[in-house]
């Protein structure tokens, strides 16, 4: 059954807009866990936007379920990865010179320096899932620099409004979910992802893990976190009737 990791930064992106106490992140990922999510996911950035590093050692200690954190490929920020040891640690690119066309890390481009994080990371005993276009060279290069799984960048598929359009990026992410299992690679999908968007991608079989942030904290504002996070479970584990 494919699993669903919430990204709770924009909890924490509206407390930063006021600069106080709430709403508090960690408070969010245990009603997460209490609707059944299977991950948190949260992306601590450079500028320290939204989740900060206090937020990430209290989720560490309070929140039992596996902890994927969003990074950029940079010694400072490893540095705080390799103290508080989440489960997974996803590469993403930061700044623009660090993207492919289409906004997936350039992990064929930037080869030596994703090669030396990864290692710098499993030195540190963390997995690392690089996040990518759905591009068959960015699956290889992946394989490539020894990453143990990838994440495929949806944000193409999720802007398309045209069928023949949304068929075409459903069509890639097959193909680079099929190459990368191949591969032996983990395979998972985020970035746009929403309640009306999400059906096709569960046919493919080789997409392990959703992680959707965006979507399901704006539909908390209305209908409560949990009730958010339990409509886009029975989404993803929707399987159709067979024959
Ligand atoms: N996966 C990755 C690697 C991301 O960077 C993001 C955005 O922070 C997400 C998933 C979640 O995207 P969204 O908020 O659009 O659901």
């Amino acid at each position: 059954m494919p699993r669903l990791g919430v990204n709770i930064d924009h909890i924490a992106t509206l407390r930063q807009a006021r600069g106080g106490y709430e709403p508090d992140p960690v408070m969010a990922a245990s009603l997460v866990q209490l609707a059944g999510a299977d991950g948190i996911v949260v992306h601590l950035r450079e500028d320290r936007r939204h989740i900060q590093d206090r937020d990430l050692m209290i989720l560490r200690e309070t929140v039992h379920l596996p902890l994927n954190l969003e990074m950029a490929a940079e010694e400072t920020i490893a540095k705080v990865a390799l103290t508080v040891k989440p489960d997974l640690v996803t590469l993403v690119p930061e700044r623009r010179q660090e993207l492919t066309t289409e906004g997936g890390l350039g992990v064929a481009e930037h080869r030596d320096r994703i090669q030396a994080m990864v290692q710098l990371l499993h030195d540190g005993g963390i997995p690392v899932s690089l996040f990518i276009d759905p591009d068959l060279n960015q699956v290889k290069a992946s394989h490539k620099v020894h990453a143990d799984a990838i994440e495929l960048h949806t944000g193409k598929y999720a802007n398309t409004r045209r069928a023949s359009d949304q068929n075409k990026e459903l069509e890639d992410l097959i193909q680079a979910a099929k190459l990368a299992a191949k591969l032996g690679l983990r395979v998972s999908a985020g970035h746009g992802l929403n309640y009306r968007n999400i059906r096709p991608l569960t046919s493919i079989a080789e997409i392990e893990e959703y992680n959707i942030g965006h979507s399901i904290i704006s539909h908390a504002v209305f209908v409560g976190l949990d009730r958010a996070v339990r409509e886009m479970q029975d989404l993803i584990r929707y399987q159709p009737a067979q024959g």
